[in-house]
């Protein structure tokens, strides 16, 4: 195992400032937002629009049109959307958590509306009032179109907005004494549900809330998986070495069924983050140990998470629940490394309140 290695200590006046300069701290700022709004589809919405326009000009028969529009529509509107509405096991456990938790004459706040799935189950269940917000707006207009549709509209109202950018006496009509959100990655965190929870809490909710979900955990399993790394690795192709493209492998987790690639469990399921939606979660770093069951090779670190939503009621994208449309987080490590059966293996997790990252034992800390 790797020991941390003492650092001399050294006059303060002797030490160079932390960081770049402030010029070129400035210009990294400005690059990183930049870059964001770019990573997130700020392109991909503006070329929606342009051939939303083009089509409308072409007319309806123009099918070369039409077919271009849908290509930057599904960019704005994920694909997982469908599999998400249809993935009974998820629906039917937020429905239940709903009916426990909202009682007549409740304002609910639904942070992130999709469909309006929720929103609508939080009116069903006697809700007086819904505010359901929805940052990308032909998704809110679809929503609306949903709330409508389904004879809601008294009571819900959908805004076009990020939850960050609401206002209480102007899109709320008081603090909402309910919250109710599915805005969860594969591996908890990863749709920047820390600082929305954050702010609603801060900003947009009375003090004691009910929370849906008020808790998470994120759970992991070592494995080892010559098919799991093959899909991030890669050294020979036809007798020619190609592992040069390894510089663009995911250092990161990606999404996966476990049950589709053979694999062997090195360990029994042990816990990466605990979560307490009704507090402040820092970004932080720690260590966790765990001790593999069998010998093996790892390769790999599976991970889901386990939602609190009421009293009784999880919901889990585990290796068990085989059509959870989230699938599970798999995050390959660079080298492989030996697992003894019941010799401890001490991981570093760390979070950045967006992702998580697994730091093998061979890594460099
Ligand atoms: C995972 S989907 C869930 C949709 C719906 N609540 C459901 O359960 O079927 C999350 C949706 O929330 C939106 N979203 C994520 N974070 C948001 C935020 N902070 N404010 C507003 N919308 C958000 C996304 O664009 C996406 O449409």
């Amino acid at each position: 195992m790797t020991q941390q290695a003492e650092l001399p200590v050294s006059d303060p006046g002797e030490l160079a400032p932390a960081g770049p300069p402030p010029d070129t701290a400035e210009l990294v700022r400005s690059l990183t937002a930049r870059g964001e709004a770019l990573l997130h589809g700020a392109a991909a919405g503006e070329a929606m629009e342009c051939l939303r326009v083009a089509s409308l000009l072409a007319g309806p028969g123009d099918e070369r049109q039409a077919r271009l529009l849908n290509r930057a529509v599904r960019q704005v509107v994920p694909r997982w959307h469908f599999a998400m509405m249809n993935d009974h096991e998820r629906n039917a456990a937020y429905e239940e958590a709903i009916i426990a938790t909202v009682r007549p004459g409740d304002v609910v706040l639904d942070i992130g509306t999709g469909s309006g799935l929720l929103a609508l189950l939080a009116a069903k269940a006697g809700a007086s009032t819904v505010i359901t917000c929805e940052a990308e707006p032909v998704i809110a207009a679809a929503a609306r179109q949903i709330v409508r549709a389904n004879g809601y509209a008294d009571t819900i109202k959908v805004v076009d907005a990020r939850s960050t950018a609401l206002r209480v006496g102007i899109d709320l009509p008081t603090r909402a004494n309910v919250l109710v959100t599915e805005i969860f990655d594969c591996a908890l965190l990863g749709e920047h549900a820390l600082p929305a929870l954050e702010h609603a809490r801060r900003e947009l909710l009375t003090p004691n809330a009910r929370l849906v979900p008020g808790r998470g955990r994120l759970l992991g399993q070592l494995v080892e998986s010559d098919r799991l790394r093959s899909h991030n690795n890669v050294t020979v192709a036809c007798g020619f070495d190609v592992s040069p493209f390894n510089q663009f492998r995911s250092t990161e987790y990606f999404s996966t069924y476990l049950h589709s690639h053979d694999h062997r469990m090195l360990t029994a399921p042990f816990e990466l983050l605990n979560v307490d939606f009704g507090t402040d979660q820092p970004a932080g770093t720690s260590e966790v140990t765990t001790l593999p069951v069998i010998d093996g090779q790892c390769d790999a670190v599976a991970m889901w998470f386990e939602l609190d939503l009421a009293p009784g009621i999880t919901l889990s994208n585990g290796p068990r629940h085989r059509y959870t449309h989230w699938r599970q987080a798999v995050q390959t490590f660079d080298q492989r490394f030996r697992c003894d059966a019941g010799l401890p293996v001490t991981l570093r997790v760390s979070h950045d309140r967006e992702r998580v990252h697994v730091r093998a034992p061979l890594a460099e800390w």
